[in-house]
């Protein structure tokens, strides 16, 4: 490659006489395009001739220094090198050479002055090829590639609304090891602006101040990197073994390193999203050792933990042996990570333990690390035998190791009461429910529940911090599987708010399995908040018409036990009026109706007086009540049902518990029993279990929203001849994101619905006619393949070379991510809004003429 480079660079001073006025007088046609003759800014101050790239050959480039000065400072007389409007593009070309030679690290700073300027860079990596112009002996620099609507660019940079100032931190190892020694950068924005670029360079990770000074190193370790690394001071140092890992922080002294000791807690102020701090604890002759981070004011930064033996770990999948559970931050800003002697995991000697901020916010927060001889320290509740390292649990029934999970059976109407402790999960049963009531149909449940907090010192009650999300709850399971329920996995559910409150819920018969009732009392609450609480399930009896104000009411059964001469379900038929069965008289008067019982109804027919006189008729019922007050007359059946539930709505977790929502209990029109609807109703569902709603077109929890890709986004398919074909994420319109999918293309038929990317030397031929439409009206171009460039072999695509170099470091570091209209490459995110991409910007047709040609020294 290299020598067909040298062989183009010696064709160019030909391509310069040929330039046509087509090509705005700096290129020359070939098959209907320009090719730019003379794309690099050339010459002194005095015969300064900018370059000219672009689809017309018309953009002027200026030169670009990595001296940490502003674009505008190093701008050649007369030329403005810092003002865009709508629609203008500025664009600068400068070497990069000393990233080749002497150093590792760039930094790029780009400010709008404009904050509504939304200005965008577009990086392009290209070779500078030098040649002597046999008429001067003048060396003429060039660039076989250069910026227009089809050379993909390799990296971006954007300013935002509300971040007008961007950074982005390049290393050798981005730029592909010495693959390129020049750079073209072009900016454009949706608004007028003034706007400022500094590019510096240097061998220690360096940040561009405003005023074009470097801060290197974080402004802690010293100015020398011998291999591009800083060497840091306590605590900025990493651990004496370290295998030197880009991104955990030491490299440019902005991870701290503290000692974590059981009796001294550490603190981190204000640790910015995508850093790490990491602790080192040393887990010796202990059964257990617990390291927990709280938040100590409210964020919306997110700690993960992540320990490993002997080493630094980091966040991915093998870089470390112990994490913290993801659920846990989000109740009380606090999680833990507990290394147990009983794990796969654990072995004795150092730990390190990195606490990474995956949030948008800094975080500040302490650090503290406890030991404990038996599990979870029996939960404070039961007694600790440090030999065996057993708990023996002072519960009835404990039913984990650690006595942090209690089950306990409850009786009908006697309240249990807990003193406040620490615990997640503690399970109550109560048995025989339906059976155990002396009359089921007359008598609701009722569940009463309240709690109380205190702090784990043993303090006064406290209240809860009003940031803390997590409420302790009382779920209702879904099965008789016990200490495996999940709390999402509940059939229904009572949030506990407030302390001291008293919250009540009817038990429906859904709520029973085998007659049976499952309570699990749920504890987000970190474990330096105590819980208390009294739960009781007690009977409610509702009788019928308050007895008529001809009986009493028993309350536990719901039933009336009438009056003398009062008989009915509800008391209500006076016996006085009804004459002995041996009178003479008529047996009944017309009108008059007599009960008569339906015992295996459990209920009334009120027989008519039959049209003689003669007695009440024995066949027929004028009317027909039924007993309880639960049950009701089946429209005009002679029948009674009992209703499943009372009508409205109820909050009902499904079966997989990953959804709750409103279901409504209704009661049909022909007078069957009342039950709930299957359906939920709209608009109601809540998504559980980490589960987001998805609403078109029906409602749904599916997955978070992890896309599989980004619209846009390219994965490699397999290999083609002179190139590769790439699967391209499409997704349908709308705003369901999450059934986004690469295509696969077809290697039999022409890479059909594939993106077909060539290599040096191939260009791409055959593309199907139809290119593909994204959502948002994008076209891309599918299909063909590639063919050995006859032609113009120039044609060689170091920004693809450089692409797959890329996309395979960033594979290998498992760093890609989709974006869209190319793969995005984070290096950092500490860095600010920096992107590696690849993508092809957009150059409107036209643009000013201006004279052609150019020799000139380097510049
Ligand atoms: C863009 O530039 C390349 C060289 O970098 C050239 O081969 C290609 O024809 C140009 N495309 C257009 C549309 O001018
Ligand atoms: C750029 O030039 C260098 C040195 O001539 C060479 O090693 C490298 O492969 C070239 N890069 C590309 C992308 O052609």
């Amino acid at each position: 490659m290299l020598a067909r480079l040298l062989l183009l660079a010696a064709t160019l001073p030909a391509l310069l006489v040929l330039s046509d006025e087509t090509c705005s007088g700096h290129g020359q046609q070939v098959d209907g395009k320009c090719v730019c003759t003379a794309p690099l800014p050339n010459g002194g101050q005095s015969d300064y001739l900018p370059g000219y790239v672009g689809d017309d050959c018309a953009q002027e480039v200026h030169p670009l220094y990595l001296t940490g000065q502003d674009v505008q400072q190093t701008c050649p007389a007369g030329k403005a090198c810092n003002v865009l409007g709508p629609g203008e593009r500025v664009c600068l070309a400068g070497s990069i050479q000393t990233m080749l030679d002497t150093d590792y690290h760039m930094d790029i700073l780009l400010k709008a002055t404009n904050a509504d300027a939304r200005v965008m860079l577009y990086g392009l990596l290209v070779n500078f090829t030098a040649d002597t112009d046999p008429s001067t002996s003048a060396t003429v620099w060039s660039s076989q590639l250069y910026p227009n609507s089809t050379t993909p660019y390799s990296l971006t940079l954007r300013t935002t609304h509300n971040e007008t100032e961007t950074h982005l931190h390049l290393t050798r190892r981005m730029l592909g090891w010495g693959a390129y020694n020049g750079m073209f950068l072009c900016l454009e924005s949706q608004h007028a602006t003034i706007f400022e670029l500094r590019v510096a360079t240097g061998t220690c990770p360096l940040r561009l101040l405003d005023d074009g000074t470097r801060s290197v190193c974080s402004g802690r370790g010293q100015d020398d990197c011998p291999r591009g690394s800083c060497t840091c001071p306590a605590p900025y140092a990493p651990p004496p073994n370290w295998v030197a890992t880009p991104g955990l922080g030491f490299e440019d002294c902005s991870a701290t390193l503290q000692p974590l000791l059981p009796a001294a807690p550490a603190t981190v102020t204000a640790q910015a999203p995508g850093t790490w701090s990491f602790f080192e604890v040393d887990v010796k002759g202990v059964f257990e050792m617990t390291l927990t981070v709280a938040a100590t004011a409210a964020t919306e930064g997110t700690l993960e933990l992540y320990g490993r033996h002997q080493l630094l770990p980091a966040a991915q999948e093998g870089a470390y042996d112990a994490a913290s559970s993801g659920h846990e931050w989000w109740s009380g800003l606090t999680t833990h990570l507990t290394l147990r002697k009983t794990d796969g995991a654990f072995q004795e000697g150092t730990w390190y333990i990195g606490a990474y901020n995956r949030g948008p916010q800094p975080v500040t927060y302490s650090a503290s690390a406890s030991t404990e001889a038996c599990p979870g320290g029996c939960s404070g509740v039961g007694t600790c035998d440090a030999a065996s390292a057993a708990c023996t649990c002072a519960s009835p029934s404990a039913a984990a190791a650690d006595c942090s999970t209690y089950a306990y059976n409850l009786t009908l109407g006697a309240p249990l009461e807990s003193a406040p402790r620490a615990f997640m999960l503690d399970h109550v049963m109560l048995q025989g429910v339906m059976s155990g009531l002396a009359s089921p149909a007359t008598s609701d449940l009722v569940v009463s529940v309240s709690f109380q907090v205190a702090d784990a010192a043993g303090g006064a009650p406290a209240e809860l911090p009003a940031w803390y999300v997590g409420r302790p709850m009382l779920l209702v399971a879904t099965s008789d599987t016990g200490s495996a329920i999940f709390p999402e996995g509940a059939s229904a559910r009572l949030i506990l708010d407030k302390p001291g409150q008293e919250y009540a819920m009817d038990v429906g018969p859904w709520m029973l399995v085998d007659d049976a009732l499952h309570l699990t009392l749920f504890n987000p609450l970190p474990a330096t908040h105590l819980i208390g609480y009294k739960l009781a399930v007690s009977v409610k009896g509702t009788c019928l018409n308050a007895c008529s104000g001809h009986g009493t009411c028993n309350n536990g059964t719901g039933l009336c036990a009438c009056e003398a001469n009062w008989d009915g379900g509800d008391c209500s038929v006076d016996l006085s009026q009804f004459k002995p069965a041996n009178a003479t008289q008529p047996a009944c008067s017309s009108g008059t109706t007599s009960p008569r019982h339906v015992a295996d109804q459990k209920a009334t027919c009120w027989a008519p007086c039959m049209a003689d006189q003669s007695g009440f008729d024995p066949e027929a019922c004028a009317d027909f009540t039924c007993d309880d007050a639960r049950s009701r007359r089946k429209g005009s059946a002679l029948e009674c049902v009992t209703d499943a539930c009372l009508p409205g709505n109820y909050m009902v977790t499904d079966a997989a518990g990953n959804s709750a929502c409103l279901k409504a209990c209704t009661c049909p029109d022909d007078g069957g029993a009342c039950s709930m609807g299957g359906a939920c109703l709209p608009g109601s569902t809540q998504c559980l279990n980490g589960l987001t709603l998805v609403t078109d077109p029906t409602e749904q929890c599916v997955p978070p929203m992890v896309p599989v890709c980004d619209e846009g986004a390219l994965r490699k398919a397999y290999a083609v001849e002179g190139g590769a074909a790439m699967g391209l994420c499409t997704c349908p319109a709308g705003p369901a994101t999450l059934s986004c999918g690469f295509t696969q293309p077809d290697n039999k038929t022409a890479n059909a619905n594939g993106v077909v990317v060539c290599g040096a030397g191939y260009e791409l031929q055959g593309t199907s006619p139809k290119p593909t439409t994204l959502s948002d009206g994008t076209l891309v171009t599918t299909g063909g393949r590639c063919v050995r460039a006859v032609h113009h072999p120039r044609g060689v695509s170091g920004g693809m070379v450089f692409f797959y170099c890329l996309l395979s470091i960033a594979l290998a570091a498992g760093l890609v991510v989709g974006s869209k209209y190319g793969v995005q490459y984070y290096e950092q995110i500490r860095y600010g809004n920096s992107i590696f991409s690849q993508g092809y910007i957009s150059w409107a047709r036209g643009g000013t003429s201006a004279p052609g040609g150019g020799n000139a020294d380097d510049w």
